[in-house]
C-alpha cells in the first residue's frame, strides 16, 4: 500500500495513514503501551496494509487481548479470529513483537562481526551474557536498532514503536549517538590498549597492576577481550547509530506524546516536546489519556450539582416517593443525595484543574486526541478498538 508521506494531517488517522513509523513516548505509566497497540490495531483494521506493533513491556493481558499467547522477539500475526470475536473485519493484518533485549544483541553480533570466529568469541565470552542485558541504554538503543531494521526490511507499512518506561523520556532518543560515543571512547581505547599491544603503556601500567591483583587476571583479560571483539564492530555500530538516528529524523517518522492530564506527567510532557523540538523530530500528536469526561466542565452540570447539594432535603423528600420502600429514611436518601453531588463538584475541580493542563499542551501539535479514563482494563481486541476509536478522529 503507498502512502504519502507529506500530506497535513490533523487526526491521528490521518498521521497514521501518511506515516510509517510511529513512536508512541511518555513518562511512565501514562498509557504508551496500550496507545501503541491500538493504534496499530485501528491502523490495521481501517487503513489496512500490514502494520507492526514493536512493544517493550507488553502485560501478558494485552498479549492475550491480541489473541496470542505472548510476544516473542519475532513478529506474530494477530489472528483473524481475534478480530472476528470482536465483530471487526479488519482491511490489513496486525502483527506484534516484544522486544528481546538479549535475542537483539546476539543477532546484532552475528550481523556485525567480522568473521564467524569473532562472533563466536564474543557470543561466548562470560561477560558478554552480563553486559548484553545491562549496557548503559542497552535496552534503548537496540529498540532503535532493531525498528531501524525492521522498517529497511520493508515488510510493513506502518510500524508502531513502544518505548520503555525510562526515567528521563528522552534517554532512548540518545541512545544511538551514546552508543557510538561509547565505541570512539578514550575509556574503550585505554582499557583495551594495553591487551592490544601486548605492551603496557606508561599510563595504564599502575592502574592494570594494581587492578590485576585485585580482580585476578583473567577477569580482566576476559573484559579486555570483550571490549577488543566488540571494537572489531565499531565501524558497522557507528554506521548503524548514524543510521538509526537518520530514520528518528525522518519525515517518515512521527513521535505520539502519552500523556495524563496530572502535574508531575504534564512536565516531563512540556520537557519531552522541547526536546524533540530541540532534536528536529516530529512531534505528530498529543494523546491525553485516562481524562475525565466533558461533561464534568459543563456550567450547567456544576449548576445541577450546587442545586442538588444545596436543596437535597426537598429533592430527597420528591425521591423518597419513588423509591416505593417504606423502611428508607428520608434523611438516608438526603445524605446519599447530597453525597453524590458533592463528590460530583469534587471531580469538577479535577476535572477544571485537567481543563488547565490541557490548553497547556494542545498548543504544541496539531493532532491532540483525549481518551477517557475507562473502568475496564483492556482484555480483547474490542477493548484495544474502543480506546482506539476515542484517538482516531
Ligand atoms: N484509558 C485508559 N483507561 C483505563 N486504564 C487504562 C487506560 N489506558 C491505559 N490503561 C491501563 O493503565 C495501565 C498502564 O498502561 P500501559 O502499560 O499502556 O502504560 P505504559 O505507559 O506503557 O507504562 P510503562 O511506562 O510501565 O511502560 C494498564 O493497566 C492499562 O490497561
Ligand atoms: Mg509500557
Amino acid at each position: 500500500m503507498a502512502r504519502a508521506t507529506t500530506e497535513s494531517t490533523d487526526t491521528l488517522e490521518a498521521l497514521a495513514a501518511s506515516r510509517e513509523v510511529l513512536v508512541t513516548c511518555g513518562s511512565g505509566g501514562v498509557g504508551k503501551t496500550t496507545t501503541a497497540a491500538a493504534i496499530a490495531a485501528m491502523a490495521a483494521v481501517h487503513l489496512g496494509g500490514k502494520v507492526l506493533v514493536l512493544t517493550v513491556d507488553p502485560a501478558r493481558r494485552l498479549a492475550t487481548a491480541m489473541g496470542i499467547e505472548r510476544f516473542g522477539n519475532t513478529e506474530t500475526r494477530i489472528p483473524a479470529e481475534a478480530f472476528t470475536v470482536a465483530g471487526l473485519e479488519p482491511r490489513g493484518q496486525l502483527f506484534a513483537a516484544m522486544l528481546d533485549t538479549k535475542a537483539s544483541w546476539d543477532d546484532l553480533v552475528v550481523r556485525h562481526a567480522p568473521d564467524a570466529t569473532t562472533r563466536d568469541a564474543i557470543l561466548g565470552n562470560p561477560l558478554y551474557a552480563n553486559i548484553s542485558g545491562r549496557f548503559v541504554q542497552s535496552h534503548d538503543y537496540i529498540a532503535m536498532e532493531r525498528l531501524y531494521d525492521i522498517h529497511a526490511s520493508g515488510r510493513y507499512d506502518l510500524i508502531v514503536v513502544d518505548t520503555p518506561p525510562t526515567r528521563n523520556a528522552i534517554d532512548f532518543l540518545a541512545a544511538p549517538d551514546r552508543m557510538a560515543e561509547f565505541f570512539s571512547s578514550r575509556l574503550l581505547r585505554w582499557l583495551t590498549a594495553p591487551y592490544q599491544s601486548k605492551v603496557f603503556t606508561l599510563a595504564s601500567k599502575p592502574f592494570m597492576t594494581v587492578a590485576d591483583r585485585i580482580l585476578g587476571s583473567q577477569f580482566l583479560a576476559d573484559i579486555a577481550e570483550f571490549f577488543m571483539l566488540f571494537q572489531t564492530m565499531h565501524d558497522g555500530f557507528v554506521e548503524r547509530a548514524d543510521a538509526v538516528r537518520a530514520l528518528l529524523s525522518d519525515r517518515r517518522t512521527s513521535f505520539v506524546v502519552v500523556s495524563t492530564l496530572e502535574t508531575a506527567p504534564v512536565a516531563e510532557t512540556r520537557f519531552f516536546i522541547d526536546a524533540l523540538a530541540s532534536e528536529r523530530l516530529d512531534l505528530g500528536a498529543i494523546v491525553l489519556n485516562k481524562v475525565l469526561p466533558p461533561y464534568l466542565r459543563s456550567t450547567n452540570a456544576t449548576r445541577t450539582a450546587r442545586l442538588l447539594s444545596d436543596h437535597a432535603r426537598p429533592v430527597a423528600e420528591a425521591v423518597l416517593g419513588r423509591l416505593g420502600d417504606d423502611a428508607i429514611d428520608v434523611v438516608d436518601v438526603e445524605r446519599v443525595l447530597g453525597q453524590i453531588a458533592d463528590s460530583f463538584l469534587d471531580y469538577q475541580v479535577v476535572a477544571k484543574r485537567e481543563g488547565e493542563l490541557r490548553k497547556d499542551l494542545a498548543s504544541f501539535a496539531d493532532v491532540v486526541a483525549s481518551v477517557p479514563y475507562l473502568t475496564d482494563d483492556v482484555h480483547d481486541l474490542g477493548g484495544l478498538i474502543e480506546i482506539g476509536s476515542h484517538l482516531w478522529h
